[in-house]
């Protein structure tokens, strides 16, 4: 009954809640309402108003105050109702006490969107007066960005909606940042490092509008070239992970997301009020996505910076120009790390710099133009590297030294750069005293991509191919799911979880679990449950010996500390033996332990124990999870996780990610294990969970790995349900009930 009146109610609701506004008018209002404009200088009401007029917003601009009058030679209104037609972008910037009734004020204004800069909501527990604002904001047509934000600025308005500094310099980079603090100071630092912004939105406590709508806007913006996030949590994951598959191989998306540490979680967590989730999670799945992770804001925005400004690759060759022997052997350090491939074709390399490099000079990769080298004979190489077609990108270094001129070697560089004839990728480091920082320090925020530091300029250039190799290999993964190719019975699957719903059970004994891994078409060992003795050696001796033993209880979840496994049991002696052992063991283990029986199973042979898991992830929804380790997984941690939908070839990345695959490509003579079956056990098993709604957890643990062509074998499969209150349990039916 309940069921059909919420139906009910959300087909009215449906047909009732008015189409939301286009995104369009939030970065391109053609009017905008502040209210909250304030007479007084140092409020925030001020200096919003302040920055809109001074970015020169070409639209209308309507402040309300109580008060009336005028402000920085705008007309005040007193009230929302003065104003004559329709707002594109009202911005409010009062206390929270008052702000509902200033959204329902706006209500039949035609507003289409309602920046909160106030604080006070969710991120201090009054969550459920934001939720009603946004209801209510909704429910008449207008979207919610924020509470908690400091605005938006936008160069395609343009429109300077912020409490920022006034001078934000237009340009292809957007950010968008959770941190309404971090993202003023962003803007600062933008403006020292000379970088252009299509946008820069603050989202706070993203009450409505998140992330992955903004990016939807950005996708489609043509003056966005690179997009910068700063995130403490991702609240609709699976939403998130589709815009970002559809961006990645368009643009560069580059993501600093605090709470890596377990301290830095708690604190954003408390921060925002929305879940930080797991570090290693959300590593994986932007990396599923092609987002770019950078580890620190300085990172995030040189890596932003020379994607907005270097020009694409057109291969991966590149070479090292230097001075010194030992800065080109850390700059090829950087170029291992951050995946920068170096140009090893001797031959060609002397047909292209003989002419440039001095005869005492080197001219295998790196080129090394001695500590004598003056500026023309960087000029040389360098115009030698930038005209010959086998080589893609230039890694330019210098230790300070007398010869070299490194001003004149800047000026060259500015002026290849700005010359209308595009250049190939180029990073400069170099390392030296006052001279040289004064250099960089003049040279940088024009735009020469700079650094003192070797790895800092290498991980720009590492960044660009990143971004390269998404390009050119990623679209093909988008939106083809990996699909198991035998079905599993749906019907089947779901008569089990019914059952064990009605026996009060939120987990499946194994048995149950095999039986479910076994209509997935996973192999599973040949397994019986025993009741008594005889029963058990009329199992063993149907699966054949050897066989292996484990009790079934609900009561008993850690098995072997029970005494409730025993293995390697060849005979009728020995399982009958077993049998009094086991009960025996438990009994005394826990007198009250509610036994099922015992389960007989084949014993498999031994191989490489792995572990699939497929989970739904509070943040990212349904996720799948890969290691190695079998009982040792705890210890190692190596695992990966991938989010839905994702394809075969990227279930065989997750496998190929962690640290101890060589293992499973055969060691010290061994034989290539079947990575292929690893494959299919992910698939199906992350089809399984994603299929079964009631399945919160799957753990198929170990998978035994055999050589290449021999398959893999589950041997424990654990499942749990999602949790269900005592109410709901007895309304799970079996099929037959049905
Ligand atoms: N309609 C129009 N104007 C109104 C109004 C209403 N309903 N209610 C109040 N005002 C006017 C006030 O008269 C005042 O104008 P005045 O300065 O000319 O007298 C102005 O709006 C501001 O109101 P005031 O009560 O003085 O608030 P405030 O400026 O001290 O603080 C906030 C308001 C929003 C700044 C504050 O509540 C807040 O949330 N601060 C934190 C903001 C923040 O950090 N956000 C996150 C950034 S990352």
């Amino acid at each position: 009954m309940t069921n059909i009146k919420t139906k009910v109610s959300k087909v009215i609701q449906a047909k009732t809640m008015p189409d939301k506004p286009d995104l369009k008018y939030l970065f391109e209002p053609r009017s905008i309402a502040l209210i909250g404009a304030s007479h007084h200088e140092d409020k925030i009401g001020y200096k919003i108003l302040g920055n809109i007029v001074s970015s020169k917003y070409p639209g209308k601009i309507y402040p309300i105050n109580p008060d009336g009058g005028e402000i920085l030679g705008q007309k005040v209104y007193k009230t929302i109702d003065e104003i004559k037609g329709e707002i594109d972008l009202v911005t409010i910037v009062i206390p929270a006490q008052y702000v509902f009734d200033a959204v329902k004020s706006c209500s039949n204004k035609g507003v289409k969107f309602l920046s909160i800069i106030t604080s006070g909501f969710s991120e201090i527990g009054n969550s459920q007066q934001e939720k009603e604002i946004v209801n209510y904001a909704n429910e008449h047509g207008m979207r919610v960005l924020g509470p908690n934000i400091f605005g938006i600025y936008s160069a395609r308005a343009p429109v300077n909606a912020t409490f920022g500094p006034p001078d934000i310099k237009s340009g292809s980079v957007a950010i968008l940042t959770q941190s309404g603090a971090l993202g003023i100071a962003m803007i600062g630092k933008t403006r020292v490092e000379n970088i252009g912004l299509s946008s820069i939105i603050s989202i706070g406590n993203k009450s409505d509008i998140d992330e992955s709508d903004l990016l939807e806007y950005l996708v489609m913006d043509d003056a966005t070239k690179v997009i910068m996030m700063y995130i403490e949590g991702v609240k609709n994951g699976e939403r998130f992970v589709r815009i970002l598959k559809q961006i990645t191989p368009k643009k560069p998306v580059i993501v600093i997301k605090s709470g890596r540490s377990k301290k830095g979680a708690t604190a954003a967590a408390s921060h925002t009020g929305s879940l930080a989730g797991d570090d290693n999670i959300f590593s994986d799945i932007m990396k599923q996505c092609g987002v770019i992770r950078a580890e620190s804001i300085q990172e995030a925005i040189d890596w932003s910076k020379y994607l907005a400004l270097s020009n694409p690759p057109k291969g991966e060759n590149s070479i090292i120009i230097t001075n010194g022997g030992g800065i080109g052997v850390l700059a090829t350090d950087a170029c291992e790390k951050y995946n920068v491939t170096l140009y090893d074709d001797l031959e060609t390399m002397k047909k292209i710099f003989s002419d440039a490099v001095p005869e005492f000079g080197s001219m295998k990769n790196p080129i090394d133009l001695t500590g004598q080298a003056k500026f023309e004979d960087y000029q040389r190489s360098l115009n030698a590297a930038f005209n010959d077609d086998d080589i893609h990108s230039v890694i330019c270094l210098g230790c300070e030294a007398a010869a070299l001129d490194t001003e004149k070697l800047f000026t060259f560089i500015e002026e290849a750069i700005s010359n209308s004839k595009p250049i190939k990728p180029i990073v400069l480091s170099f390392f030296g005293g006052a001279r040289t920082e004064k250099e960089i320090a003049f040279y940088k925020p024009r735009n020469i991509p700079v650094f003192s530091d070797v790895y800092e300029a290498v991980s720009c250039l590492g960044t660009l191919y990143k971004n390269y190799r998404n390009l050119q290999y990623r679209v093909d993964t988008i939106d083809q799911p990996a699909s198991a190719e035998t079905k599993s019975d749906t019907v089947l699957i779901e008569n089990i979880i019914n059952k064990v719903r009605l026996d009060k059970r939120n987990f499946l004994f194994s048995y149950e679990g095999m039986e479910i891994m076994k209509m997935a078409g996973i192999a599973v060992p040949r397994t019986g449950l025993a009741h008594n003795i005889e029963e058990a050696i009329r199992c063993a001796e149907e699966i054949k010996y050897p066989v292996v033993m484990k009790i079934v209880s609900r009561d008993i979840l850690h098995k072997s500390d029970a005494g409730g496994v025993v293995l390697h049991l060849d005979n009728k002696e020995e399982v009958i033996d077993a049998y009094q052992a086991i009960i025996h063991n438990c009994r005394r283990y826990n007198p009250y332990a509610r036994i099922e029986g015992i389960e007989v199973s084949e014993m498999a042979a031994s191989g490489t124990e792995t572990i699939i898991g497929a989970r739904r992830d509070g943040s990212f929804g349904p996720i799948v999870m890969f290691g190695l380790g079998g009982i040792y997984v705890e210890v190692m941690k190596d695992v990966a996780f991938r989010a839905f939908p994702f394809s075969r070839k990227e279930a065989n990345n997750m496998v190929s990610q962690i640290k101890s695959y060589p293992l499973l490509l055969g060691v010290r003579g061994e034989k290539r294990k079947d990575i292929d079956g690893i494959i299919d056990v992910i698939v199906k098993v992350g089809e399984i969970l994603y299929e079964h709604k009631d399945i919160s957890d799957i753990e198929v643990n170990p998978l035994i790995t055999y050589e290449e062509g021999k398959g893999v074998k589950a041997i424990d499969a654990r499942i749990i349900l999602t949790r269900l209150n005592e109410s709901q349990f007895g309304q799970a039916k079996t099929e037959e009930e049905k």
